[in-house]
């Protein structure tokens, strides 16, 4: 182990946690609420984890169980990548979800986000469906949502993986 992972906790929020995570989520997604597949979520009123190092909060995930299936709504570490910080809160999220009976955990992202592509790939996630152009309707809702995303690659498509608890 590194001194990161040891350093590393992986704490559940709480309700007395709510305005830190709304603050979180604004910070890091420019909004409160997070618009996926028609959805309208805020992830300060779901359940999650904080990444603590030391004091400091390296990371946040939060997710929502619903017909026996857990969704991530946000994962995102704030330490470069090698830190086991998104893998920590990954391997937390699939430990209540299965704690929950769920059977399948699954999230959806967009496609400009290569990095998540690989990341959640290598987690053991499958690609399961591309939803063309769904970021257009996302930005009726959430305006915020950015033309041009990691890469210079136009967000335009939502990418939705899984994997079979
Ligand atoms: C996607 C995201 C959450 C990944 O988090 P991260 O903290 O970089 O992830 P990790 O450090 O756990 O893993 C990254 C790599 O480091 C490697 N790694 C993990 N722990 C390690 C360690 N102790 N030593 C060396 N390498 C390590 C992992 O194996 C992984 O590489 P791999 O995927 O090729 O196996 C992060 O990039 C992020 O916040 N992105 C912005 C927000 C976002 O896009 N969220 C996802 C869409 S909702």
């Amino acid at each position: 182990l590194n001194r990161t992972q040891k350093d590393l906790k992986i704490i559940p929020l709480t309700a007395a946690d709510q305005a830190q995570v709304a603050g979180f989520i604004r910070e890091h997604w420019g909004d409160e609420r997070v618009v996926v597949h028609q959805t309208v979520y805020y992830p300060a009123q779901l359940p999650g984890f904080w990444a603590v190092e030391k004091a400091d909060i390296v990371g946040l995930v939060t997710y929502q169980v619903s017909e026996g299936a857990c969704e991530i709504v946000s994962l995102d570490s704030l330490k470069p990548a090698g830190n086991g910080v998104g893998s920590a809160l990954v391997e937390a999220v699939k430990a209540a979800a299965v704690q929950a009976g769920c059977r399948r955990l699954w999230l959806v992202t967009t496609n400009d986000n290569l990095n998540a592509l690989r990341f959640y790939q290598r987690r053991g996630f499958y690609l399961r469906r591309v939803t063309p152009d769904a970021v257009s309707q996302a930005r009726f809702i959430k305006p915020s949502i950015p033309l041009v995303g990691d890469f210079n690659i136009p967000i335009r498509d939502e990418i939705e993986l899984d994997m079979n608890l």
